[in-house]
């Protein structure tokens, strides 16, 4: 792969780019990450991502790595040593390393690494014909609104979507929708109302999502914050979700029911192609 990885103020081939078996991120899951999509070389909803990171160490007690002018210049400068012009980059911080007790160690030093993964967002096939999903239990903590590295139960549910032959999976908790395994979840009613489950510890707040929102406001969509199950969802005009890595994608197929006429729906098209264009003009593209 050849990329140049951040770890701890060291730019690395990625080869040598270590960590410690003592990092409480390895041992505990004891950190936090986040995703900015990247278009034309720049991070898109940029500012958000960061205030969301504070907001996670807050909650865990942990201090920041380095500074925000800091962070942005180590994301311009892996940005610019792998020449990613399209993807993602991907930023973890952990309470650092220390002798294994489930205690906060003394001390210690927050690991920061950060890295780009190459990705086609704008030309996305999966957004053409749209995505098919499962249901899954929920069986996350209860803390989701924290973006945690403790992905264990997200890996879970998308490898048994993948083993059905289907693109990703939505959670479920006391018969409604949480959210997606990595997304933010969302239906259209026959009306054409606009529905996702509010904000609370049982979600992740996705930065994807709160512009969305702000769009879809701004274009006179109505929007509706609450639960729905997956008959609701089954029975919708249109489903969709969105997080930094997919924008907003058509969601086709639940659990073997065909949404709508099984294509992708013209609120979710529309809400892709306004997103897209907020992102492009973020970047002056
Ligand atoms: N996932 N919900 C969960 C559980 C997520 O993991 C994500 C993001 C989202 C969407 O958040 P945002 O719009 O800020 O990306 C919602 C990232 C992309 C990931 O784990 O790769």
């Amino acid at each position: 792969m050849g990329r140049i990885v951040y770890v701890n103020g060291e730019y690395l081939p990625e080869e040598e780019a270590k960590i410690s078996v003592f990092d409480r991120g390895f041992l505990f899951a004891d950190g936090i990450y986040e995703v900015s999509s990247v278009i034309e070389g720049k991070p898109i909803d940029n500012a958000a991502h960061i205030a969301r990171m504070h907001r996670s160490l807050g909650e865990l007690r942990m201090e920041a790595p380095v500074s925000d002018d800091e962070l942005l210049a180590i994301q311009a400068e892996v940005i610019q040593r792998n020449d990613l012009k399209e993807g993602l980059v991907y930023w973890q911080v952990t309470r650092g390393a220390a002798d294994r007790d489930f205690n906060f160690p003394e001390g210690a030093t927050p690991s920061l690494v950060m890295f780009t993964q190459t990705k086609t967002l704008l030309d996305s096939s999966a957004a053409k014909t749209g995505i098919s999903v499962i249901s899954q239990p929920d069986i996350r903590w209860l803390r989701r609104d924290i973006k945690t590295v403790q992905l264990l139960a997200a890996a879970l549910a998308k490898q048994a979507a993948k083993d059905a032959g289907a693109g990703d999976a939505w959670l479920v908790e006391d018969g409604f929708v949480t959210e997606g395994s990595s997304n933010n979840a969302y239906i259209v009613t026959k009306q054409g109302t606009i529905v996702t489950r509010q904000l609370s510890n049982d979600i992740l707040p996705g930065i994807t999502r709160a512009s969305v929102l702000r769009l879809a406001r701004e274009a006179q969509m109505r929007v509706e914050e609450r639960p729905f199950t997956i008959e609701e969802a089954q029975d919708a005009a249109e489903a969709f979700y969105t997080s930094a890595s997919s924008f907003v994608m058509p969601v086709v197929r639940i659990d073997g029911v065909e949404i709508g006429d099984g294509a992708p729906g013209p609120v979710a098209t529309r809400l892709r192609e306004i997103y897209i264009e907020a992102a492009r003009a973020q970047v002056g593209g």
